[in-house]
């Protein structure tokens, strides 16, 4: 029993240290310790079960083993690091139910790491039977070859048959992900389902409000790059990108991006600002309910509900001061009537999502008609996630200044290749002493939400 306890003893010391250097993502809670157990639980279990109907002998049971399945799950469930060091750690274990008998950890290995390597560029869910097949045609290629080095005499048919079954048989995994996927998990398959352009809802947004469309695939773009920077699943978030103004459709014309005609673009001018503003907060409710009617994810969902976290949609707000300095409304004009109610972002990937839709409705609102220099995007930058962060809507994240830093980088960089067309660049030395022609300069100083400046002011809106 001793040594029982020691050996997996050694096994979970090494799977804590790995998981606690791998990535902050992985610190400890109760979801990633399930997460972590559950594909070496279950493999476990299905293999003690085996032991047990085949009278206790672990001999020809142990090659039924499914590493591949531990292998499956944990890149679905986790990413690839992880899934290496669970399907060592499974295989291990193996060998203490198998008698410490490597030929077994060696195939599991073998398996274990196939499925890995077969899921690392998984598109579809079908085509995990393939790589189960393939799971199957490795295990029974190990069991051959060490097979032949052992006794070349024989060739142990029957074993590598039972190789071949206990690698084909993680196909289950399909059976098993939509309970995990129930529990609010999400994998990245069905983040890369969701976020496949033929999905209806984005669609509808292509279709009914092509300018959103853009807008989404501009914040896309940003708030991918900056998840990728800081180490967060991309993935998540570019799925709440593509779905956090899908609320527009409903009334597409009452946002600027896609106000063509002038009709479109006087269509706040009948409203009151406070009407202006609770058409403008309602594609937040009527995303979240187009999102339900489709069942799509509850985390998703939270990227449509925290996007806006509680803004104020500044815009709108000095508008209706203006027009209670003129006396137009009587009534008192007060900030909460035109702050989003929130949620406010709960998480990192959040976050990003946020910043990247404010900065770049900014960036097109201010740079989109004329050259600009690298300092101007610099400062869109810089004033529009200081204005989130000094607003308080990054309280409620793990969202570290050294985040914010590098988020804003990327974006800097995202930016000056979107605008790569039209940027200014300073002329070279040798022409450096020439007359320049003076250019008109555009500023925009920080806290520009000062009621003149109308041009951060609609960054606001979208
Ligand atoms: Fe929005
Ligand atoms: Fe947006």
């Amino acid at each position: 029993l001793f040594g029982h306890g020691g050996y997996v003893l050694i096994v979970f010391l090494l799977v804590t240290v790995f998981m606690m250097r791998l990535s902050r993502e992985y610190h400890f809670n109760t979801h990633t310790i399930y997460m972590v157990s559950l594909p070496v639980l279950i493999a476990m279990a299905l293999q003690a079960a085996m032991i047990l109907l085949a009278d206790g002998d672990p001999k020809d049971v142990g090659y039924l083993f499914p590493a591949g399945m531990i292998g499956m799950l944990s890149v679905l469930l986790l990413e690839i690091r992880l899934a290496l060091l669970l399907v060592t750690s499974g295989c291990l274990l193996l060998g203490l139910q198998t008698n410490l008998d490597y030929q077994f950890v060696i195939v599991g290995l073998v398996g274990g790491y196939t499925a890995v390597a077969a899921l690392a560029t998984i598109r579809k869910r079908w085509e995990l039977f393939l790589a189960s097949i393939l799971i199957g045609v490795a295990n029974c290629a190990i069991i051959l070859i060490t097979g032949y080095i052992l006794n070349p005499g024989s060739v142990p048919l029957a074993h590598a048959m039972l190789g071949f079954f206990g690698g084909v048989s993680s196909f289950l995994v399909l059976a098993i992900l939509p309970i995990f996927e129930r529990f609010g998990i999400i994998t990245d398959i069905q983040l890369l389902e969701m976020t496949g352009l033929q999905h209806p809802l984005l669609r509808q947004i292509e279709e009914q409000a092509p300018g959103t469309w853009q807008h989404t695939l501009n914040v896309t773009k940003l708030a991918e790059a900056a998840a990728t920077e800081i180490g967060v699943n991309y993935l998540m978030v570019r799925a709440g990108c593509y779905y956090h103004d899908v609320g527009k459709v409903k009334k597409p014309e009452y946002f600027t991006e896609n106000q063509n005609t002038a009709e479109d673009k006087a269509r706040h001018d009948s409203l009151k600002p406070i009407m202006s503003v609770r058409v403008i907060m309602n594609h937040v409710k009527e995303g979240v309910e187009m999102a339900r009617q489709q069942k799509l994810p509850e985390r998703i969902i939270d990227f449509i509900v925290q996007h806006h976290g509680t803004s104020v949609i500044r815009y709108f707000y000095n508008k209706a001061l203006e027009a209670q300095e003129r006396g137009e409304i009587k009534e008192e004009v007060r900030i909460e009537d035109y702050r989003y109610p929130g949620v406010k972002p709960q998480t990192i990937e959040a976050a990003i999502v946020m910043l990247a839709d404010a900065v770049e409705a900014t960036a097109t609102a201010k740079l989109s008609a004329r050259t600009v220099r690298e300092e101007d995007i610099r400062k869109v930058v810089h004033v529009t996630v200081l204005d989130k962060f000094n607003d308080g809507q990054f309280d409620e994240c793990n969202l570290t200044l050294r985040d914010l830093n590098q988020i804003r980088t990327t974006f800097v960089e995202v930016l000056k290749s979107r605008f790569h067309t039209r940027i200014d660049y300073p002329k070279r030395p040798a022409m450096a002493n020439a007359p320049r022609e003076k250019r008109p300069e555009k500023t925009i100083e920080p806290g520009s939400s000062s009621r003149t400046n109308v041009e951060t002011q609609k960054t606001e809106v979208s």
